[in-house]
């Protein structure tokens, strides 16, 4: 396999957790390159299921680096309750398996009693995002006033910080949203502490993946959340602080775009989504909670419904363009079984005009209505399908129409929540590889 990306193409949750630890086997490190631990991605290992909010994917894996990009916002005491957790679980995360770019950006409390006093101050025009600081963290990023992991190994540089960025926040926390103020002594002593902690693991992921590159490793790269949460791409406002679209890997790994050389885009076989914003092909009648119920569709990181529609293939389409999508990984076929007919978008109609992307206004896209292609579905269990053929014929027209409409080959049918509930129609990355030298897998 040559370095791959995995990225979602709906608004998050497809599965890329899933699909990012089955490739991590032909990999030989993960790095996560965006987002923070508003992702949560669900792996089912040997029936015990696992969920991380920051860790790569890969993390279950002996003999593999995971790496934590500099695109990322990180909340130290989450990060080091996972690596606790996996410890629980029997699996010793030592700086040798994980590592932590110094550049990464540092979640603060003031940054999560800003999103949380934010969204309540919002009432019912809120975002409904995780809670978590994340928008908070990276708009420090860019006003020039974050804390980095490199930060919390400088105990007086830290202090200045901290105290400098409280003036600010305690204003805005007090006399705009009315909500406490915060100090900053124990502040500065937990997140000093935390750093001691994480010391062994913070490094420079940049230059730790170039030596990979020139050591003719292969390089698996973990998306969080999807393409139209993107901040640039997505359905702005509703959307996420980063840009889970592929170009991010390499701003937020710290690699060159030469080194992406195969592309996975994550489609779930109907789209859901989790938090506010417009939604064409949403179902609030019996079939939307057939499909809640049967995909188990509550978020892993907030534990909230999820709200879920038929596919939206123009969505999709879009994520074709926008990440540059070399093959699919469809998941959570078997979620449809027993829906005698099943509908796909492939187009949208607004004011008797068909659209083919998806309109940048928001006020244009709550008018568009989904012109739907119909199809037959299919009552037979599927989750133990290994192969294309072992599908009934109406799964396998179904893959089609969404490898016609979207225009990118399926390399993964995923059938069940279980690492070997997959189909491999062919390796991701494999023709890449032949031709780039990169060692045997
Ligand atoms: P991520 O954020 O993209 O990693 O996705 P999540 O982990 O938030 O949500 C996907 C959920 O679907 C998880 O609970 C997975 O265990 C589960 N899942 C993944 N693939 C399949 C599949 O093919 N079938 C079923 N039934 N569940 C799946
Ligand atoms: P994974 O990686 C689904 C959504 C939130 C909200 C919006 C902004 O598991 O696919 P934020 O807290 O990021 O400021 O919230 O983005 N959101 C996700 N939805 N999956 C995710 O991650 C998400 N991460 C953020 O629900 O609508
Ligand atoms: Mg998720």
């Amino acid at each position: 396999m040559a370095n791959v990306a995995v990225v979602g193409t709906q608004w998050g949750d497809e599965g890329k957790g899933k699909v990012v630890d089955l490739l991590t086997a032909r990999s030989d490190m993960v790095v996560r390159f965006q987002g923070g631990n508003n992702a949560g991605h669900t792996l089912v290992v040997d029936g015990k299921q696992f969920i991380f909010h920051i860790i790569p994917s890969g993390i279950l894996y002996e003999n593999k680096k995971c790496l934590i990009g500099n695109g990322l916002v990180v909340d130290p005491e989450v990060l080091l309750e996972e690596i606790d957790n996996l410890k629980v679980a029997g699996i010793f995360v030592g700086p040798e398996r994980l590592s932590l770019s110094e550049k990464a950006h540092i979640i603060m409390p003031y940054h999560k009693a800003i999103d949380l006093a934010r969204e309540t101050a919002k009432g019912k025009a809120k975002l409904g995002t995780t809670g978590r600081g994340i928008g908070p963290c990276y708009e420090d990023k860019a006003a020039r006033t974050g804390v980095r992991a490199v930060d919390l190994l400088d105990p007086e540089g830290l202090e200045e910080k901290v105290k400098a960025n409280l003036k600010e926040k305690n204003f805005l926390l007090e006399r705009f949203f009315g909500a406490e103020t915060l100090e900053a002594g124990p502040i500065v002593d937990s997140y000093l502490s935390m750093g001691e902690k994480l010391a062994p693991f913070i490094t420079d992921v940049s230059v730790e993946l170039d030596q990979a590159v020139k050591a003719r490793k292969r390089i698996l790269f973990e998306g969080a959340q999807g393409t139209h949460l993107d901040l640039d791409h997505g359905t702005y406002p509703f959307v996420t602080s980063s840009n889970p679209v592929a170009g991010g890997a390499c701003a937020g790994a710290g690699i060159g775009p030469k080194q992406l050389h195969h592309v996975v885009g994550i489609v779930k076989a109907y789209t859901t989504r989790v938090g506010a914003g417009p939604f064409v092909t949403e179902l609030t009648d019996e079939t939307g909670d057939y499909i809640q119920a049967r995909g188990k569709e509550f978020g892993a990181t907030t534990g909230r419904r999820r709200r879920c529609g038929w596919l939206d293939l123009v969505v999709v389409r879009d994520s074709a363009r926008l990440n540059g999508l070399d093959s699919l990984a469809i998941t959570k076929l078997d979620v449809l079984t027993g829906l005698d007919r099943l509908k796909v978008c492939v187009g949208y109609e607004i004011e008797g005009e068909k659209v083919e992307q998806r309109p940048t206004s928001l006020r244009r896209m709550a008018a568009c209505t989904p012109i739907y292609k119909e199809m037959p579905g299919w009552q037979e269990d599927i989750s133990a399908a290994r192969d294309l053929t072992q599908l009934p014929e109406a799964a396998r027209a179904y893959i089609e129409t969404i490898e016609e409409v979207s225009g990118v080959p399926a390399s993964i049918v995923s059938v069940g929540p279980g690492r070997e509930e997959t189909i491999v129609v062919k390796h991701p990355g494999i023709e890449e590889f032949r031709n780039s030298g990169i060692q045997e897998c």
